[in-house]
């Protein structure tokens, strides 16, 4: 059976799967706005010494976990731990509540980017505002359903191919190919009058309060739970996707490398992702005589409705970067989306083939995306809560972060609670029950670099005390309950 499980065909394959599932809507939309939001360098400061004390341990923890075990998120913690067994679960639900919203996001990235295909084709038709556009798409819910359903399609056809043969050729092309793009959408906005302001909010500490961009800093304990919980879903952590990515990696590549490079591309990706919208939306605004702290810089809105005025603004140059921005972003979405079904896959394979069968990888990968679609039209049709479907939200219990609609509903079930808890269990177990011991002896299979004291250390005491403190900060965002 062993040798049916598929594996990546190179190191670099590999490499490129892992930074392109890092890579997604959380480097576009979130790190640069909370970035900005939280004291530029300050922010940024906490944001790596997290990344470096509690990103990659667990970076490796996962890795390690994957490739020892050679099983998916499930079957990895069965093998390694009686009192945990139970957290692989938790790492299959939070991935599938994810998809609910990303593939929702998906699909309007696709929208987007025919929508801007359109206007080239059509130059000189009247252009509508990307707050028009974006009402009308959202008001729109069969429309938003059958792109999410197209979206959902490109996926099923990449996870289909398999782990080198779908999800590492889709990467080898697309992760090159996105990084091009960035740096095209990088020099027009760096280019575009006003753009300096839009630098100097992600970068100056202190500057988004004295521009005027929002009215008083946050409070540290929020940046720490802000920073935290971002580099979490950006590293795509307590997920089950790097245990899942891990199981299928050979036993002579050096994890400990190969953690390093993925934290670093990211954070590089996410800088750069800042680099490219920040400043245009800023200078964007600047020239239409928008007051700073209305323009929006972060989550949908800045996506859907900030840029694509910025393209728009362009004249007609304005579509094509349209079309290569929201191709860009597309892909980062496709990349993350693959990583995140596979998840799920592995683990349905991996239980086939624990009975001696050999499952059938496009049904399973079919009916996974099929079960997606169901939460997903959720999501879609109601339209981040345009469409009044949201049904929780009458017995919020007064309860500000379950209000909203059903994105954030499901964003708050998995990024707010399921990853920060799934992390702080995981070092929890690796750090105390079954010790650091037993995955460095995986490790140092392909790698003699000297992190053992390090990576015990931060393992048992620095990840159980980061997490609980993201854990509760986030809890705390989410229900406004004001303990910070
Ligand atoms: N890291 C992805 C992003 O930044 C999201 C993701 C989270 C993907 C967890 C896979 C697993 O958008």
């Amino acid at each position: 059976m062993e040798q049916n499980r598929g594996s990546w065909g190179s190191n670099l394959g590999f490499l490129l799967a892992a930074i392109g599932s890092a890579v997604g809507l959380g480097n576009i939309w979130g790190f640069p706005y909370k970035m900005g939001k939280s004291g530029g360098f300050t922010f940024l400061l906490i944001y790596l010494l997290l990344a470096v004390f509690v990103g990659f341990i667990i970076m490796m923890g996962e890795l390690s976990l994957g490739r020892k075990t050679g099983k998916g998120t499930v079957g990895a913690y069965h093998t390694m731990s009686k009192k945990f067994k139970w957290i692989g679960w938790l790492a299959v639900f939070s991935p599938f509540v994810i998809m609910s919203f990303y593939s929702v996001l998906g699909g309007y990235c696709i929208e987007y980017m025919s929508l801007n295909l359109s206007n080239l084709a059509f130059a000189g038709a009247e252009i509508k505002t990307g707050s028009d556009l974006f009402g009308a798409m959202l008001t729109n819910p069969f429309g938003c359903v059958m792109f999410t359903l197209l979206f959902l399609l490109i996926c099923y056809l990449i996870n289909r191919g398999g782990v080198s043969g779908g999800i590492e050729k889709f990467n080898k092309v697309g992760m090159p190919a996105l990084f091009v793009m960035l740096v095209i959408i990088i020099i027009r906005s760096l280019t575009l009058p006003g753009a300096m302001e839009g630098l100097k909010f992600m970068f100056v500490p202190g500057y988004a309060v004295k521009a005027g961009f929002i009215a008083e800093a946050p409070k540290f304990a929020t940046v720490l739970a802000t920073a935290g919980g971002q580099m979490f879903f950006s590293l795509s952590l307590a997920m089950g996707a790097m245990i899942t990515y891990g199981s299928y990696l050979s036993k002579q590549e050096d994890l400990v490398k190969n953690s390093a490079i993925i934290v670093v591309a990211d954070t590089i990706v996410a800088t750069m992702a800042g680099i490219a919208v920040i400043p245009a939306a800023v200078a964007n605004g600047i020239q239409n005589g928008i007051p700073l702290n209305e323009i929006a810089l972060g989550g949908p809105s800045l996506l859907f409705v900030t840029l694509q005025d910025v393209f728009q603004a362009m004249g007609t140059v304005g579509p094509l970067f349209g079309v290569i921005f929201y191709l860009l972003v597309l892909i980062a979405a496709i990349s993350s989306a693959i990583s995140l079904i596979e998840v799920v896959v592995t683990y349905f394979m991996d239980r086939a083939a624990e009975k001696g069968k050999e499952g059938n990888r496009p049904k399973v990968v079919l009916l996974v995306c099929l079960a997606i679609m169901v939460e997903a039209a959720l999501v879609a049709v109601d339209g981040l809560g345009s469409n009044g479907i949201w049904v929780p939200g009458q017995a919020s219990f007064g309860i500000q972060g379950w209000n909203d609609c059903w994105l954030d509903f499901m964003d708050m079930m998995s990024e707010g609670i399921a990853m920060p808890l799934g992390a702080l269990l995981m070092s929890l177990m690796v750090g105390w029950e079954i010790k650091p011991k037993s995955l460095l002896d995986e490790i140092h299979q392909g790698s003699n670099a000297r992190i053992d004291g390090f990576f015990s250390f931060c393992m048992k005491f620095i990840v159980p005390l980061g997490m609980l403190l993201i854990l509760v900060g986030q809890i705390d965002t989410f229900f406004s309950l004001g303990i910070f």
